[in-house]
């Protein structure tokens, strides 16, 4: 994925040099937890996660422009589809996590609409599918303005904190971001 820019972000892959900005945000209580991972305890336990960003496609940091650090990450994977019926046609899964100091300013609704533009027009995606935790309202709220439509819940394991959660389940047909995104 080529560095990607909005108003205020840069969507752009990690680097090694993002471990201090990383692990400022993840080390704080409520951030991973609604993403399914626990607080960052040590900078070694960034390190490794961020080893495996860099490693791996479909990671970007986002990289705030006025404060010059990285706030957050997306990423988006190559996972079973969450429904049926969506056999030959090229999905992905998003995911997303923003520093808790920055949320409520639309900075992720921002981020996510510019990944989206990328993945539908240059990358010719066909459904991007999205899930949250029940629990999770501000989640809900980034992929309704996103143009995501529930098509579904059920029960979703984190290994990591040893939990069931119920979760939310959507999709972005290409048909749907191309009505939705007039708007944007
Ligand atoms: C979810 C998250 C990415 C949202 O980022 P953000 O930049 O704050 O999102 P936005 O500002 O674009 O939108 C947040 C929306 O939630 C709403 N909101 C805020 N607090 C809320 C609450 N307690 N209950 C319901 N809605 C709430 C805001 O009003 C806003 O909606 P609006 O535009 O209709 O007013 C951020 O909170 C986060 O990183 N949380 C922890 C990790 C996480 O949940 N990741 C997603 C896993 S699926």
């Amino acid at each position: 994925m080529p560095i990607l820019e909005t108003k205020r972000l840069i969507l752009r892959p990690w680097q090694l040099d993002d471990l201090e900005d990383f692990h400022a945000y993840a080390k704080v209580k409520g951030v991973g937890e609604a993403a399914g991972w626990p607080p960052h305890n040590t900078l070694e336990d960034t390190e490794q996660v961020l080893k495996v960003f860099m490693a791996t496609a479909g990671h970007q940091a986002i990289w705030h422009k006025q404060d010059q650090k990285v706030i957050g990450s997306l990423g988006v994977h190559v996972r079973d589809a969450m429904e049926p019926g969506h056999e030959g046609k090229k999905f992905r899964h998003l995911g997303f996590v923003l520093a808790k100091d920055y949320w409520g300013a639309g900075l992720m609704t921002e981020a996510v609409r510019r990944l989206l533009e990328a993945w539908f027009e240059d990358h010719h995606l066909d459904v991007m599918f999205c899930g949250h935790f029940d629990i999770n309202m501000r989640s809900q709220r980034v992929v309704e303005k996103c143009g995501f439509i529930k098509i579904g819940e059920g029960p979703y394991e984190s290994k990591l904190l040893r939990r069931t959660f119920n979760q939310i389940r959507y999709k972005l047909t290409r048909e749907r971001y191309e009505s939705v995104k007039k708007d944007w």
